[in-house]
């Protein structure tokens, strides 16, 4: 089975349980499919927001870390407070090994987090907003346990984006209700470049608005 096999059938999950048992199954080979054999860019195209808006010391929630690569670029880029957070145990342990976070949890995007409010400077999600994984409803939890100015940078498929209403009308209703600012949709890139996989990405970069602006 290829790269374009398995993000379909992770892609073709009808609940979170088939979906953590699909990632379950899929973590001893999720690094060599995405690095060894396609090149994966989205960790460091992400990277280059995160470095933009994000100092070296500020704590960063890598949201639906799967095994931990977006993380390993933010570590070798001198970002070491790293906190993980995935629906399933299996990416998470591979994760774990990395010894790049300091703290670890299954957690589920689209429930209650549990992580105080205004906790993080920032939150990164790659891969994760996309066909049948977390839902737009997390961006309410997230903006939550991020600070006042802090930063929301995620990966989308414009294709998913334009043809999913949930995702538009949820981020255009946020930022409606000043929960949060639209700083920038970054150029498209093909996630896999070396593979049969055509999968495009874009980074978006929101800013949580602080209180004070917020009235
Ligand atoms: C395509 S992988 C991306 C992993 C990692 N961010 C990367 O870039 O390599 C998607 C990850 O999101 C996790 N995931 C999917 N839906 C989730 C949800 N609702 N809550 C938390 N994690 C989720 C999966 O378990 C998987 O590890």
């Amino acid at each position: 089975m290829g790269i374009k096999e398995r993000v379909d059938r992770v892609y073709s999950s009808n609940n979170n349980q088939e979906l953590t048992k699909n990632y379950d199954i899929w973590a001893d080979e999720y690094e060599q499919d995405l690095i060894g054999d396609s090149d994966y860019l989205s960790p460091e195209k992400v990277a280059d927001f995160v470095l933009k808006y994000v100092s070296k010391s500020c704590k960063i929630l890598d949201a639906g870390s799967g095994t931990g690569l977006a993380g390993k670029v933010l570590y070798d880029y001198d970002y070491t407070n790293l906190v993980a957070i995935d629906i399933s145990e299996g990416m998470l342990n591979k994760a774990r090994q990395k010894n790049i976070y300091t703290e670890l949890y299954k957690q589920v995007l689209g429930e209650t987090l549990d992580f105080p409010t205004n906790f993080f400077d920032a939150v990164i999600c790659v891969g994760v907003f996309t066909y049948n994984h977390a839902p737009s409803s997390a961006f309410d939890e997230l903006i939550r346990i991020t600070k006042p100015e802090g930063y929301i940078i995620f990966t989308l498929r414009p294709d998913f984006y334009e043809i999913n209403q949930y995702f538009q009308t949820k981020m255009t209703a946020l930022e409606s209700s000043s929960q949060w600012q639209f700083l920038e949709r970054g150029e498209k890139y093909y996630s896999h470049p070396n593979t049969n996989s055509d999968t495009i990405l874009e980074v978006w970069t929101y800013q949580v608005i602080s209180l004070m602006d917020n009235g």
